[in-house]
């Protein structure tokens, strides 16, 4: 799933769903390839359920026939499908089971993409527009409340939001055709079906540059040559580097501040950058362990202890107070860990400026032997669901070799936006 249907996800929840309401939610087509809705829904009262016609993750209904579900009538308060459709071949189908299953009175919302490249899991079949979205509500009998198709990313997606009416009663012609038609074309989808095997998890051989990541990965931590700033080790992809210093021109912070300093290598590597620049700007450098770290600078402002702690970020906030600044996070790179900063020093960010979230490459890229947890990337996609003052900032990743998938959040606005739910 790319970026912008998880965000035109989350303003659908924020403009039709009550938090205070509980909720049975299905989502249609919910195996994850590269991202799932599911963080969206994660809310006390209520119960997401992601259906697929393969088992895998984020799947807890297996759909063996993707026609006839073995699903109650009028048991859901939402159903949800991203990016599905367009695989789908009778997708009619598929549109009046989902109706069946809706309560009357209950929301559907529709993404779809209306152009982009092709990709086959495993068939890639249609396209869809408003007008489609109009002709699915008229087929099926329910209301269209919203029909829009989105213009500003490759998959020009369309997005349907429909309420099923109460009472409803299918279109009179409906189950006779209906059954004509599964007779007909289930019989050919079975043939086309059978060749369906699910895509494997995205594990490292999936990205396409795993074999570069690994081999530097290993020199980031190599005792006899490890990746180094003038002499001092850094955990940093030098790309990524380059990349910080066109920003850092940019931006011109007075105050960059880091969550995680190890060594001190990117600590040093941000103070030289300010010197380049001039001014008086300084960095803000913060770690519960000073064990390794070997660094002094006069722009320098240690801050030693936990970053989750209250009188830690107020150290931290009472050093960027008024002033320009930039926030790099690198520090605990867990899911519950990273969105917890996010939440904290967020505010700290100056419009126009950069909240950096490092190392979301290993939610794509397996870096070590433990096994995986989920990491930054979760937390930026659960992040950007909650805030519509920061935005990923895709040509930051323009070499195709970043670190930090999604993680170059530009703030737009110096204020959260209440209506976000904030
Ligand atoms: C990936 S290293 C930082 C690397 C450094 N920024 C660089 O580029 O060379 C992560 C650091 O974060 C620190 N850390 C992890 N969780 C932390 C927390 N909750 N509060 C403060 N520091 C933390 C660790 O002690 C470790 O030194």
């Amino acid at each position: 799933m790319h970026i912008e249907s998880y965000q035109e996800m989350a303003r659908l929840v924020r403009t039709y769903l009550k938090p205070e309401h509980s909720l049975r939610i299905l989502d249609v087509g919910s195996y994850d390839v590269n991202g799932a809705y599911r963080p969206l829904f994660d809310r006390p009262g209520w119960r997401y359920e992601g259906a697929d016609i393969a088992p895998g993750p984020n799947v807890d209904v297996v759909l063996d026939d993707p026609y006839r579900w073995p699903l109650a009538d009028n048991s859901y308060d939402l159903v949800i499908s991203g990016q599905a459709f367009e695989h789908i071949q009778f997708f009619w189908l598929t549109w009046m089971e989902m109706v069946r299953v809706v309560k009357p009175g209950g929301l559907i919302f529709l993404l779809a993409p209306s152009t982009g490249p092709e990709h086959r899991h495993p068939v890639d079949c249609w396209r869809f527009y408003q007008d489609g979205i109009h002709a699915l509500g008229e087929y099926a009998g329910v209301r269209v409340l919203e029909a829009t198709t989105r213009r500003d990313n490759p998959w020009g997606d369309t997005i349907g939001v429909f309420r099923k009416p109460a009472p409803w009663q299918p279109p009179r012609s409906l189950p006779a055709l209906r059954r004509s038609l599964t007779q007909r074309l289930r019989r050919l989808g079975r043939r086309l079906m059978s060749a369906w095997r699910p895509p494997p998890p995205p594990t490292a051989p999936q990205h396409p540059m795993a074999p570069w990541i690994l081999h530097h990965q290993a020199l980031l931590f190599a005792p006899e040559a490890p990746v180094r700033w003038m002499g001092v080790p850094l955990l940093k992809n030098a790309l990524d580097c380059w990349i910080y210093q066109e920003i850092l021109w940019e931006v011109k912070p007075q105050v960059v501040v880091e969550l995680g300093s190890r060594t001190g290598g990117s600590a040093l590597f941000f103070c030289h950058m300010l010197d380049l620049l001039g001014g008086d700007g300084i960095v803000v450098s913060v770690d519960f362990d000073r064990t390794l770290f070997q660094v002094e600078h006069p722009r320098l402002r240690l801050v030693t202890g936990d970053c989750a702690e209250a009188a830690v970020q107020a150290q931290v906030a009472a050093l960027c107070q008024g002033q320009r600044t930039l926030v790099v996070h690198d520090a605990d790179h867990r899911r519950e860990a990273v969105l917890r900063d996010l939440r904290a020093y967020s505010d700290l960010v100056s419009a126009g400026s950069y909240f950096i979230v490092e190392d979301g490459i290993m939610d794509q890229v397996d870096l070590s032997d433990v096994p995986r947890v989920p990491g930054p990337l979760p937390a930026i996609l659960a992040f950007l669901a909650e805030r519509n003052d920061f935005v990923p900032d895709a040509s930051r990743e323009r070499y195709g070799l970043s670190y930090n998938p999604s993680g170059f959040l530009r703030r737009i606005r110096p204020q959260k936006d209440e209506a976000a739910g904030q």
